[in-house]
């Protein structure tokens, strides 16, 4: 039996968006049904991208009441976990492979007041989170190599979702499983199925003629997923 603590929900991300237009973009969001707000964050070291910080975080969190999904891909994320929860997140979270220390770093985030999230690449196998369980929220998933939206989605994924939702059953530990890189109408049903409840989509959102329809076919693909499950 899987643990589905809520119906499935999408996180578009905004890295997608038009960067002029995060306003808009809000109100998107806001205007449709069981999504939360993903922000990409990058410091041009963990990954070789930079993207969004703190000051744009607080400037989101002005402007809306939709939670903040904060995915930090930056080394020491201890350094400014902190900082995004101070700037407004609501959910942070942090790679594994970039903290020697993520334990502590998933506990102050807790602390803090905010939920903790740990991120595996797509090479780091998801037994790294088995001594982690009960310390993290939500455990995101890498389908791509983090860096870029607009990349292709990395099969082999599905499989560890399935091994992800195992262990939380096995543990009794419901934490959310969230997955990012590549979601489309093309696999949301299967992710789902597979124990998946958060999808990320940057450009099946934000690059699509109609957005909003975008998202109500992802839901309907996701809702078809929790189905077959
Ligand atoms: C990749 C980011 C993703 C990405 C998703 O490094 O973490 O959130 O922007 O974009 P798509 O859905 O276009 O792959
Ligand atoms: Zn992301």
């Amino acid at each position: 039996m899987s643990l589905r603590p809520y119906e499935p929900l999408l996180a578009p991300s905004i890295l997608s968006a038009d960067f002029t237009r995060l306003a808009d973009a809000l109100t998107l969001l806001g205007g449709a049904e069981r999504c939360i707000v993903h922000v990409d964050v990058m410091d041009g070291r963990f990954v070789p991208n930079i993207t969004i910080g703190m000051p744009v975080v607080a400037a989101l969190r002005r402007e809306t009441a939709q939670i903040l999904d904060c995915h930090l891909m930056i080394t020491e994320p201890s350094r400014y976990a902190l900082e995004f929860v101070k700037a407004g997140a609501d959910w942070v979270s942090i790679h594994q492979e970039a903290d020697p220390h993520c334990h502590r770093t998933l506990g102050a985030i807790r602390q803090a007041g905010a939920k903790a999230g740990i991120v595996l690449n797509p090479g780091t196998p998801v037994e790294a989170l088995t001594d982690l369980v009960g310390s993290f929220d939500y455990a995101l998933l890498m389908s791509v190599n983090p860096g870029f939206g607009g990349q292709s989605f990395i099969p082999r994924v599905l499989d560890k979702v399935r091994r992800l939702d195992a262990m939380r059953t096995g543990a009794g530990v419901p934490f959310l499983i969230q997955v990012d890189g590549g979601v489309g109408t093309d696999n949301a049903g299967a992710l789902v199925a597979a124990g998946a409840d958060v999808l990320v989509a940057g450009n099946a959102v934000f690059k699509a003629g109609d957005p909003l329809q975008a998202i109500r076919d992802l839901l309907a693909a996701m809702d078809a997923g929790v189905r077959l499950a």
